[in-house]
């Protein structure tokens, strides 16, 4: 058993209670007792930075097409919570900008992911980072991308703020590589890492934090191993894992 305190961070917030990404979610998070919350961001058709997981709004939202085809105000006039239930029917896809102006005031962690398409890396990260300065959170931000170009990106525009690359698969020496590219840790599908692995990256300095675990058994696991941090759907289950109730 490790003597290191791991993180609980709310996966899209704590979106087994509340639909996934919206202000209800990220509100829960709190109350849920998370350490942080990761949340998904796009680039809406007027330049804009909403918090939305699929390049596409049928899924959450009453809307229908691709993110990046509408304004922020189209957007706006979806329920992005009555898929989920009728109860956060009057749930709105959140702005970046209102999410950071919130957790300003909390005591949270935020993971960033920037989910975008190849052309448009540089303008997402851009307007993430505008975003993030203007409201003062740099320090409590994690950048994270499955574009590690992305993360070069940000590199540029703040070199100090936390950037992690997201794993879905196996990389060999993943350690060195994220060493190589400057960046602070890696968000790894945990089906994806062993033991040996887990303690080369957390030995090498680097954050290591997994997603999405929800099966009580391994957040049980890798709380008990110290990884940097678990995202799950279910905080409030985690932190009683965590306390071991
Ligand atoms: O950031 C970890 C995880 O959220 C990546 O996968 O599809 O849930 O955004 P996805
Ligand atoms: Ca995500």
């Amino acid at each position: 058993m490790s003597h290191r305190h791991s993180e609980i961070f709310a996966h899209r917030g704590s979106s087994a209670r509340c639909p996934e990404n919206t202000m209800a979610a990220f509100y829960g998070a709190q109350a849920d007792g998370a350490d942080g919350i990761e949340l998904d961001v796009q680039l809406t058709g007027d330049g804009q930075v909403a918090v939305i997981h699929d390049h596409v709004l049928d899924r959450t939202t009453t809307g229908t097409g691709l993110v990046r085809s509408h304004t922020m105000d189209e957007i706006r006039q979806y329920s992005a919570g009555s898929w989920f239930s009728p109860a956060f029917s009057e749930e709105r896809v959140p702005s970046l900008l209102e999410v950071l102006e919130w957790i300003s005031s909390t005591p949270l962690k935020l993971n960033i992911e920037l989910k975008c398409p190849a052309w448009d890396r540089q303008e997402l990260a851009e307007a993430v980072e505008q975003l993030v300065r203007k409201c003062g959170v740099s320090k409590k931000v994690i950048y994270s991308s499955f574009d590690h170009l992305a993360l070069k990106v940000l590199e540029r525009l703040s070199p100090d703020t936390e950037r992690a690359a997201l794993i879905g698969g196996t990389i060999i020496d993943a350690e060195k590589y994220a060493v190589q590219n400057h960046f602070s840790g890696l968000h790894v599908y945990y089906p994806m890492i062993d033991e040996q692995t887990a303690e080369a990256i957390i030995g090498r300095g680097l954050a290591l934090r997994l997603y999405t675990v929800n099966d009580p058994d391994w957040l049980a696991y890798f709380l008990k191993q110290g990884v940097t941090a678990v995202m799950t759907d279910d905080p409030r289950s985690a932190v009683d894992i965590r306390k071991g109730k």
